[in-house]
């Protein structure tokens, strides 16, 4: 676990500047918000929260998309979504590609619109037509553009994985009252908590050309093996027999790669091969819907 700790310090404080400088430049657009939408990946929601977003939206109504729900577990889904609305947050279930998500994302922003209208006008007379400005916020590659982009229903906002991507200020009508900032609040991952390193390399929430696939694979096989109902997708998905699993988490790898024909000459096994392979098929949900932070 060394050497992650040490590549996830190094990166920490490569990012620092960026960290301090997206702080900023979130403090600025906030002045101008109503409503932020905190995007989460649903499959770490406490790992992909920014524990500063607390303080710097504090004061705004708050929204919370459990994004990429497509790719997590079920039941911790349902589980996550009632911890969120206990803490007195609206907190939707999404999927970034599903259009009935989109719609229910903006019928949420249209009711927290009205709450604040009401509030902010009651007992005045004044015949003003509300308009809610909306800021999406969260960590690299939770699906911030993706989602700006279904619910602006165009490609406005750069899709892909290019944490740190910014564009100019603009704004974006989604409905005749709300008003959605074009480019989203770039908050940064939790580096300095061990579990959350892991599980954001994992997801495929921080960059893993800066990790040790290996170790980073390794912590994964070793976190789907703790727990029954990922341990069976395991051993489904890459059909262990009971005498494989009595190994250790490196032996196991040495199991995959051998499966999955990561053989290099003289037959040794290509284990960084191997770790990508895994790591790819964690990622996209083809081992099965798991959530890594579990409640
Ligand atoms: P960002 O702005 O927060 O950085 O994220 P972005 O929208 O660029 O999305 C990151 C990746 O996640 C994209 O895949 C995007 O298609 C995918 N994505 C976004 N929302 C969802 C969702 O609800 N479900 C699923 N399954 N995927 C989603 P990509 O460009 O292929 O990047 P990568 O997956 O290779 O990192």
């Amino acid at each position: 676990m060394s050497q992650i700790r040490c590549l996830e310090k190094s990166y920490y404080h490569g990012i620092l500047g960026h960290m301090v400088k997206a702080q900023n430049e979130i403090k600025e657009s906030l002045k101008l918000i109503d409503i932020v939408i905190e995007v989460l990946d649903a499959r770490i929601p406490i790992s992909s929260r920014n524990p500063l977003i607390e303080n710097l939206a504090q004061g705004k109504e708050r929204i919370i998309l459990l994004n990429k729900s497509d790719l997590a577990d079920k039941e911790q889904n349902i589980k996550w979504k009632k911890y969120f609305e206990n803490k007195g947050y609206s907190c939707l279930n999404v999927c970034a590609n599903n259009n009935e998500d989109i719609k229910k994302i903006v019928e949420t922003i249209n009711i927290k619109g009205k709450k604040i209208y009401e509030s902010k006008y009651a007992n005045k007379k004044i015949d003003i037509k509300p308009i809610y400005r909306v800021l999406i916020v969260g960590i690299p590659n939770v699906g911030k553009s993706t989602l700006i982009n279904k619910i602006a229903k165009k490609q406005s906002a750069e899709v892909g994985n290019k944490p740190g991507v910014t564009k100019a200020k603009k704004w974006i009508r989604v409905s005749s009252n709300i008003d959605l900032l074009d480019t989203p609040g770039l908050l940064w991952p939790k580096l300095d908590e061990k579990d959350a390193g892991v599980k954001l390399a994992l997801t495929g929430n921080i960059k893993q050309e800066i990790l040790d696939v290996e170790e980073i694979a390794i912590c994964g096989i070793e976190l789907l093996m703790q727990n029954k109902k990922y341990r069976s997708m395991f051993i489904k998905k890459y059909k262990l027999e009971n005498e494989d699993l009595d190994v250790m988490p490196y032996e196991m790898l040495e199991l995959l790669g051998k499966k999955r024909g990561c053989v290099i000459s003289g037959g040794e096994i290509d284990y960084t091969k191997a770790s990508n392979i895994f790591l790819e098929e964690l990622k996209n949900g083809k081992i099965g819907n798991i959530t890594l932070d579990e409640i």
